[in-house]
């Protein structure tokens, strides 16, 4: 009833997730991609659908099932999730960016199978391999802060999968990369051997951009982390 939906937390608030893994095409039979499973995003979208929230879910390639009460939009590349995501959080209090999407992608489109073989005179082929160029694709998380601009809404959050390395550990890179990316809230996982992808457990470090304690949440089942990063969330709007 009625009066049962305006008790929940998220009543009235309108959400955007973004969830899975792009693929980019390469010809009618190829693409390049990545290991996001969709699993964590699709969690973020059914908490908050169960708090009363109106989600939108723009999933890229995840073969999951639909969480109860949201509406997902189906997309392939990076091109098409940021046309659904730029359009749905024009009237979105927050969007939360758990997709992968492809940094870079095909600079061109084989319209046919591209074949082993390229000369057709040479008997049993060529031994050559293609090039294949890359373009960059757009950063559609940091056109989400820009669009906003210096307006409050909507509350942005974005997902970062770092490891460490010689130039600086896991938390150095996510400071970093929240700075650049100027959202309000980074929610670090770190990846390495049998960490993180396609697994149910996770550990994320949620990272806030005013300056607050991050927030640890794992390890955990992904509902489990979704629930504590909508805490983190309800209690900024
Ligand atoms: N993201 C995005 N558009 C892209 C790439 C990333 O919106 N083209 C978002 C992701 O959904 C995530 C955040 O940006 O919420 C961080 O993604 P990540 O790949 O860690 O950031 P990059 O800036 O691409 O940095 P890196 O070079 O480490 O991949
Ligand atoms: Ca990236």
């Amino acid at each position: 009833t009625g009066a049962v939906a305006s008790a929940l937390p998220l009543a009235g608030r309108r959400v955007v997730v973004s969830a899975g893994g792009t693929r980019e095409p390469i010809d009618p039979v190829r693409f390049l991609g990545n290991r996001s499973s969709g699993k964590q995003g699709f969690a973020i979208a059914a908490v908050a659908a169960a708090r009363g929230a109106e989600v939108t879910l723009v999933a890229a390639n995840a073969d999951l099932p639909v969480p109860a009460g949201v509406s997902v939009v189906p997309v392939g590349t990076v091109l098409e999730l940021r046309e659904a995501v730029t359009t749905a959080a024009k009237e979105a209090d927050v969007v939360v960016m758990a997709a992968a999407p492809a940094d870079f992608r095909p600079a061109h489109y084989s319209g046919s199978k591209i074949k082993k073989s390229h000369d057709p005179d040479v008997p049993g082929g060529d031994e050559s391999a293609p090039v294949i160029e890359l373009v960059r694709n757009p950063d559609v998380l940091a056109e989400l802060v820009q669009t906003r601009g210096s307006a409050s809404s909507p509350f942005i959050v974005g997902f970062a999968a770092e490891t460490g390395d010689e130039s600086g550990s896991v938390m150095d890179h996510a400071r970093a990369k929240l700075e650049r990316k100027g959202c309000d809230l980074l929610v670090v996982n770190e990846v390495g051997p049998g960490k993180v992808f396609g697994q149910d457990d996770t550990t994320v470090h949620i990272l806030q951009r005013d300056g607050s304690a991050p927030v640890v949440a794992g390890p955990a089942p992904k509902e489990a982390v979704a629930a504590t990063l909508w805490d983190v969330i309800q209690s900024r709007l």
